[in-house]
C-alpha cells in the first residue's frame, strides 16, 4: 500500500498575534494537517493555548484537519472541550494517561479520532493493546515542551520497528513524528517509516513560511521515491 506522505505545520513556532495568517501560508505550501501543540506547565515545563484558541483558528480556516496534541495532564477533563472547539484527529501521551483505553475511547466518542504519543524515553511495547485502537501513534524525537529542538536520532529505531509491527499485526494507524524534524532530518523520518512529519521551526522558524513548507514536502518525497 502506498504510504502517503503528509507535512504537518506545528503552530508552536508561528506568530501568535498573527496566528490564522502564519497557518494559512503553512497550508497553501503544502501542509495537510495543522499540528496544535496544547501544554499546561505541568506535563510539560510551558504553557501554549487552550480550547478558545482552537476555536477561533477553527472560525479562520474551516476545513483543514486539526491534530490536537495535549500534552497535560489530566486529558479527560479537556478532551470535550477541544472536540467541541473544532479539533479533527485528538492526541493523548501515554505517560499522562492512567487509564489509556478508556481515554481513546471518549476522544471517539467526541467524533474525533484518536492518536497516541510517547516520549523519548518510553518504548513502543507499551503501547500493543491500543495499537488496535488509534488512528495515529506519535513517536516524539525531542523531549516534548518546546519548539527548535534538536532531533533525538534514537526515535528512528522506534518508527521503523512501529511500522515493522503494524506490518506483521495487518494494523492500519499511521506513524507520526515530532520534534527536530527539518530538511537535514525529514528524508530519515521518512525513510523509517514515518507519514505524518509535523514540522514548527522549520516552517515558521525564518524565511518565506510557504517555501519552507514546500521544501520539506518535497525532501519528504523525494525520500520515499528513492525508497521504494
Ligand atoms: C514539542 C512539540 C512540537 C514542536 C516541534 O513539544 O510537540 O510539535 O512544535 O517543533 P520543532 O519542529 O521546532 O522541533
Ligand atoms: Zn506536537
Amino acid at each position: 500500500m502506498a504510504r502517503k506522505i503528509e507535512l504537518a505545520p506545528s503552530i508552536l513556532s508561528a506568530n501568535f498575534a498573527n496566528l490564522a495568517a502564519d497557518a494559512k501560508l503553512a497550508l497553501e505550501g503544502g501542509g495537510t494537517l495543522l499540528h496544535v501543540d496544547v501544554m499546561d506547565g505541568h506535563f510539560v515545563p510551558n504553557i501554549t493555548l487552550g480550547p478558545p484558541v482552537v476555536a477561533s483558528l477553527r472560525k479562520a480556516i474551516p476545513d483543514a484537519i486539526f491534530d490536537v496534541h495535549l500534552m497535560i495532564e489530566n486529558p479527560d477533563e479537556f478532551i470535550p472541550a477541544f472536540a467541541d472547539a473544532g479539533a479533527t484527529w485528538i492526541l493523548v501521551h501515554q505517560e499522562a494517561c492512567r487509564h489509556l483505553d478508556r481515554t481513546l475511547h471518549l476522544i471517539e466518542d467526541h467524533g474525533c479520532k484518536p492518536g497516541v504519543v510517547i516520549n523519548p524515553a518510553t518504548p513502543i511495547g507499551v503501547l500493543d493493546d491500543v495499537l488496535e485502537l488509534v488512528h495515529h501513534v506519535l513517536v516524539m524525537s525531542v523531549n516534548p515542551g518546546f519548539g527548535g529542538q534538536k532531533f533525538i536520532r534514537n526515535s528512528l529505531k522506534k518508527i521503523s520497528a512501529l511500522a515493522r509491527e503494524r506490518e506483521r499485526r495487518g494494523l492500519n494507524f499511521r506513524i507520526e513524528v515530532d520534534g527536530g524534524v527539518a530538511l537535514d532530518t525529514i528524508g530519515d523520518v521518512v525513510r523509517a517509516g514515518a507519514e505524518l512529519l509535523v514540522a514548527g521551526n522549520a516552517v515558521f522558524g525564518k524565511g518565506d513560511i510557504r517555501e519552507n513548507a514546500r521544501k520539506l514536502l518535497q525532501a519528504a518525497r523525494s525520500a520515499t521515491a528513492a525508497h521504494a
